[in-house]
């Protein structure tokens, strides 16, 4: 049986953090052996937000790119490409953007959202509104069944449904309704104890050296109430507890649950101890990066046959979609 089409794409922010590799990337790489995958680095999206000053988007995708291939994305087994390659994703923004009601992009919950949090920028502009309408016709284009993603991103994919069901309604049944796999995964915490984002100067990144990765945990913010060393702690409310659980064995999280509750293990050591698995844990993904880092004419050749088997798909669905619309 034909596996089922998988699609999802994340903005080239650049070098990716453990709050990306845990909150996406650890999800793609256990759907690429059962699935039919398609990631893309969303550099038009980047574009919607960044306009102004759009930094070095080309960087910043090659960067990404290691980073997905050294965590285990295979290029054997996923398709990985870069959105803007792919001119299609365009024209079907533009035919669907005819059938697209404004108010159903007005109602997007992260369209007043992100204007109010990124109030320093001007986003009052057509592409930001129309950035859904830009991640639908990502979706749909490759028939996607099922899409990985946070939930802030559901109302997206929600919206691809109703867009998807009208163009069928419309014209003809072109298009699979797709479903969002939601991450389980809970946010993670930046050393200050806030989102981890690259923005907040708050983050672990994959690529940082065991010596920095040292520091950083060193630097981690605790349990409040624990000011000395006699006092008890309550790792229900440490980030760096929280981080035990994702990165230290079983065995490591019941003892330091129970060590902190009464003054056995202090928070020194315990981070000594954090830092040490999170390195142990990157230390595969270093190597790996390592050989990327010297092969960028790989990355590239990659990427190329990537956007090439992208592209025969997406030049499939056009042709069905400007023979329904009826345009050339
Ligand atoms: N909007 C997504 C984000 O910011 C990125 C994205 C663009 C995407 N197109 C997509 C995700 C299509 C899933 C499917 O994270």
């Amino acid at each position: 049986m034909a596996k089922q089409r998988v699609l999802s794409g994340m903005r080239p922010s650049g070098k990716l953090h453990l709050g990306n590799l845990m909150g996406a990337l650890e999800n793609w790489k256990k759907l690429q052996d059962d699935y039919d995958c398609f990631f893309f680095a969303a550099d038009w999206h980047a574009l919607t937000t960044e306009y102004s000053n759009p930094g070095n988007i080309q960087e910043n995708i090659q960067d990404m790119m290691i980073d997905w291939l050294s965590v285990g994305l295979s290029p054997e087994k996923c398709v990985l490409f870069v959105q803007s390659r792919i001119k299609e994703h365009a024209e079907l923004h533009l035919l669907l953007s005819m059938v697209t009601p404004l108010p159903w992009l007005e109602r997007v919950p992260s369209y007043k959202e992100q204007q109010q949090e990124l109030a320093d920028r001007d986003l009052s502009t057509y592409g930001f509104l129309g950035y859904p309408l830009l991640q639908t016709a990502d979706i749909i284009i490759y028939k996607a069944l099922k899409v990985p993603v946070g939930v802030d991103q559901v109302p997206h994919v929600e919206l691809t449904r109703e867009i998807a069901r009208r163009f069928n309604y419309f014209y003809s049944p072109v298009f699979p309704v797709p479903e969002p796999i939601l991450t389980e995964f809970p946010k993670l915490l930046g050393i200050d104890g806030r989102k981890m984002s690259k923005t907040y100067d708050n983050a672990i990144f994959i690529a940082d050296p065991p010596s920095e990765i040292r520091k950083k945990v060193s630097q981690m913010f605790t349990d409040p109430n624990r000011v000395k060393r006699s006092d008890p702690g309550n790792p229900d409310i440490c980030n760096v507890f929280a981080f035990h659980r994702i990165f230290s064995s079983p065995e490591t999280v019941e003892s330091v649950n129970v060590d902190c509750r009464c003054a056995a293990i202090g928070c020194v050591e315990d981070k000594k101890n954090l830092a040490e698995n999170i390195v142990t844990y990157l230390s595969p993904i270093h190597e790996k990066r390592r050989y990327y880092l010297t092969s960028p004419r790989l990355v590239e050749e990659i990427l190329k046959d990537g956007c090439q088997r992208a592209q025969r798909v997406a030049m499939a669905t056009m042709e069905e979609v400007r023979t329904v619309m009826k345009v050339g």
